[in-house]
């Protein structure tokens, strides 16, 4: 591989622009040679970049080193993350959805392939709790994960609280580019299920899948004004729920509001870990694809999922 990572984008929309103008201003040496969209002629806030020639995904994997998909969904992508393990790339991708469904197939396919798999912004946006749980997995002490990872409906219930309705809140969590394009995906949990169900993976091992989760979501919550309740996803080696809890003012989640996201790491035998963070919006999650593209350029090949003490994300 040469100095510069040569990355085949797919998807130029809050985040996928907002990691092109990171690429654009380094340090990291990267140079994107194709890139992907669904329409190029409507109208978006930050243009096209020139120079760039855009290609069909199958073609753009053809044509790059590194995949980078910032798309979302499950079937295409699938097909584009099959296609790009199965010629050894390396698979970039802010898309839970689609690991938290077929995670265990893409980790073999990476490992049997030599490919590499990473997905740091999947799970806390911009701050890094995969790169948290899998640290603190080292030892095999984790003993619960418990945390706020919606973004969406942590910034609705703060809004809800301070007097919002639910359609304002919902509103404006979209129009900030929080919201998933399916927004059903935030308020009924599924996306929290499936950040949960990868966090889990990571701390002790086996992937698990976003149907093992429990969920209620916040559809048709009403809060009392100053309320705290937020989405809170939690996770044991047996079991994993998703739902609207009140947090007492001493829980470590309770500051956890706006676009932020917490997770807290309960281990065995030493204190509690807490990592609070930006957990949405473009810039904050491109700088987590960023890290990820850090890391292949400092030689690394990670595989998120592989066995422990074998390459893991
Ligand atoms: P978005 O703004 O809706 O952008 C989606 C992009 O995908 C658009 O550029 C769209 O093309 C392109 N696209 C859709 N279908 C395509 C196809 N068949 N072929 C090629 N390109 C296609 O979505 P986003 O908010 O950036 O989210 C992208 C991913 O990041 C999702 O997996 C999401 O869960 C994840 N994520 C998002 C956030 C966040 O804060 N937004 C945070 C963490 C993770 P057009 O531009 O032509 O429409
Ligand atoms: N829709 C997601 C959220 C984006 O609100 O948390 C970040 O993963």
């Amino acid at each position: 591989m040469s100095d510069t990572l040569r990355i085949g984008l797919i998807g130029w929309g809050t985040v996928g622009s907002a990691l092109g103008l990171l690429i654009a201003q380094g340090p990291v040496r990267v140079q994107i040679v194709a890139l992907a969209v669904r329409d190029p002629s409507r109208g978006r806030a930050t243009p096209l970049p020139a120079g760039v020639p855009l290609m069909s995904p199958p073609e753009l994997i053809r044509e790059a080193e590194i995949v980078v998909e910032v798309v979302g969904g499950v079937d295409a992508a699938l097909d584009w993350a099959r296609d790009s393990l199965t010629r050894g790339r390396a698979y970039v991708t802010a898309n839970k959805a689609l690991l938290a469904t077929h995670g265990a197939l893409l980790a073999e396919l990476a490992t049997g392939h030599g490919g590499a798999l990473l997905a740091s912004a999947s799970v806390g946006g911009g701050a890094p709790m995969i790169e948290l749980v899998a640290h603190l997995a080292a030892t095999g002490r984790i003993e619960r994960l418990r945390g706020v990872l919606n973004a969406t409906t942590t910034f609705m219930l703060s809004a809800m609280a301070r007097g919002n309705t639910y359609a304002q809140a919902l509103q404006a969590a979209q129009d900030a580019g929080y919201a998933e394009a399916d927004p059903t995906f935030d308020v009924e949990g599924r996306d929290a299920a499936q950040k949960l169900a990868i966090l889990a993976s990571v701390a002790w091992g086996g992937w698990r899948s976003e149907s093992e989760v429990e969920r209620q979501g916040i559809v048709g919550i009403r809060l009392e004004p100053g309320a705290t309740v937020r989405l809170v996803a939690e996770a044991t080696p047996e079991r994993m729920t998703v739902r609207p809890m009140r947090l007492p003012p001493s829980s470590p989640l309770a500051g956890v509001s706006g676009v932020a996201s917490g997770l807290v790491v309960e281990l065995t035998d030493t204190d509690p870990h807490l990592l609070v963070g930006p957990g949405a919006g473009g810039r904050a999650t491109a700088g987590a694809l960023y890290a990820d593209l850090a890391r292949l350029s400092a030689g690394e090949r990670p595989i998120l999922f592989a066995p422990r003490h074998g390459a893991i994300g």
